[in-house]
């Protein structure tokens, strides 16, 4: 059985899930605008990641007995100046997700709450993995440069992801 508080926290990042999967939803339609079909493609794939961390934990505290409640989703920001801007952005992002993440296992920890622990336990690996990818094209992008043929490149490579 889960505590209320437990069950309160994990619809809060149900949702907080959702509002990623927002702003990344808007950033491969930037993209797309912005002529990048490879940056489009690889958002989108984050888009979906995100739905499915949401679902992950809905299942999770249906499972639980607990009750799912929906947060109304903040608009997300439609325009980047750059494809460097939107990773930068994603990157912030991601931290902050991390954190919540974090914060959530204390709680779960606090409240001997072995559960809700180990599903935890997947997110803090995954929010590993998410930085580091975030991190990796960014580190490209300054390398060979956000525009012309570097750019061309990174999106070409960006457009394999599945
Ligand atoms: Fe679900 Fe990108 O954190």
């Amino acid at each position: 059985m889960i505590s209320k508080k437990m069950a309160d926290a994990l619809n809060g990042q149900i949702h907080w899930e959702m509002y990623s999967a927002y702003v990344y939803l808007a950033m491969s339609a930037n993209s797309d605008t912005l002529g990048l079909k490879g940056c489009a493609n690889w958002f989108m794939a984050q888009y979906r990641e995100e739905m499915e961390h949401a679902m992950k934990i809905y299942d999770y505290l249906l499972e639980q007995g607990a009750e799912i409640e929906l947060m109304a989703i903040d608009q997300p920001q439609k325009s980047y100046p750059s494809a460097l801007a939107m990773f930068e952005t994603a990157l912030e992002h991601e931290k902050d997700v991390t954190r919540r993440i974090h914060k959530l296992v204390d709680q779960a920890i606090t409240e001997k709450d072995h559960a809700t622990q180990i599903i935890l336990q997947w997110f803090v690996t995954e929010q590993v993995e998410e930085e580091a990818n975030v991190s990796e094209i960014i580190g490209k992008m300054k390398m060979v440069g956000d525009k012309g043929n570097g750019l061309f490149m990174i999106d070409r490579e960006l457009a394999n992801r599945e």
